[in-house]
């Protein structure tokens, strides 16, 4: 079916409210007490009742928002129509709790995050912090948005003043990969950290606080609506080798740390084992 889909901004605006109402669910579950309710590709890869609950949640208003829409979520999978139905479909692609381990712990670092695809192509995205209330917003040509305030990311140009953020995976054969990368990185960059929060991360770099992110491994719920706000805010995201960013490898640097910290990425094999 050939469709128009609605500009961005629109999106956006539902994207927003469902996003908001979901991180008030998360944040009230949290508060009643928390606890695993099964795990997924490894015993550390936890899902929480209120993994499922907000995901639920969402897809509920989506439904009802926008019938003909189709949804990927990171616990139930595709819901709605089997695809984006075509040109002009929307597909809406979402992350529930981004961060469950930090959101299993109380750590104040997780997120839902919300993007709407048109034909293949992030237009709109929102991620918000369920524990601060922060929320980062970008469309597609629009620019990225923290709380009404405009984004730019970091305007440094040397890999070694540089503050990198980065995540693991759940596996521990990829773990021990990514720890030998780390490594060997860490003596080229200011400093390393690892927050815990993909989607979060892909924004604390659309502000600059931090300088860069690269992680092997990310899942289309957890790129979609931080990378658009990342790439909204100057960043360059890429994969390796001229590859666009995906579960290879993201790399989201500013333009002149993104070719060195590339050219280290590579020189590590930073997107292979397994
Ligand atoms: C994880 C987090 C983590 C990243 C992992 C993701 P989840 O998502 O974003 O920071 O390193 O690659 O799987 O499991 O908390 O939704």
């Amino acid at each position: 079916m050939d469709r128009t889909a609605p500009a961005p901004r629109e999106l956006l605006e539902i994207a927003v409210e469902v996003a908001r109402d979901a991180a008030a669910t998360a944040y009230r579950m949290r508060a009643e007490g928390v606890s695993v309710a099964a795990t997924k590709s490894t015993a550390t890869d936890v899902v929480t009742a209120a993994d499922r609950a907000v995901e639920r949640q969402v897809m509920d208003a989506l439904h009802r928002l926008r019938p003909a829409d189709a949804v990927l979520g990171e616990e139930y999978g595709a819901g709605g129509p089997a695809g984006p139905g075509g040109p002009g479909g929307v597909r809406w692609i979402l992350d529930p709790i981004d961060g469950t381990v930090n959101y299993l712990y109380g750590l104040p670092h997780c997120a839902v995050s919300l993007a709407a695809e048109v034909d293949g192509q992030v237009v709109a995205g929102v991620v918000r912090n369920v524990s601060t209330g922060e929320e980062w917003t970008a469309t597609l040509g629009g620019g990225a948005w923290r709380d009404g305030e405009r984004l730019r990311c970091s305007t440094e140009t040397d890999l070694g003043q540089s503050l990198v953020a980065t995540g693991f995976g759940y596996d521990p054969g990829r773990r021990a990969h990514q720890a030998r990368v780390i490594a060997e990185l860490i003596p080229h960059v200011r400093d390393i950290r690892r927050l815990g929060a993909a989607a979060l991360d892909l924004c604390l770099a659309a502000e600059g606080r931090v300088d860069a992110y690269y992680e092997k491994g990310l899942a289309a719920w957890d790129l979609a609506a931080g990378g658009l706000v990342a790439g909204e805010a100057g960043l360059r995201v890429g994969g390796l080798g001229g590859l666009p960013a995906g579960p290879d490898m993201v790399i989201a640097a500013p333009p002149a740390l993104f070719e060195p910290l590339h050219a280290r990425l590579a020189d590590l094999d930073a997107s292979g084992g397994p």
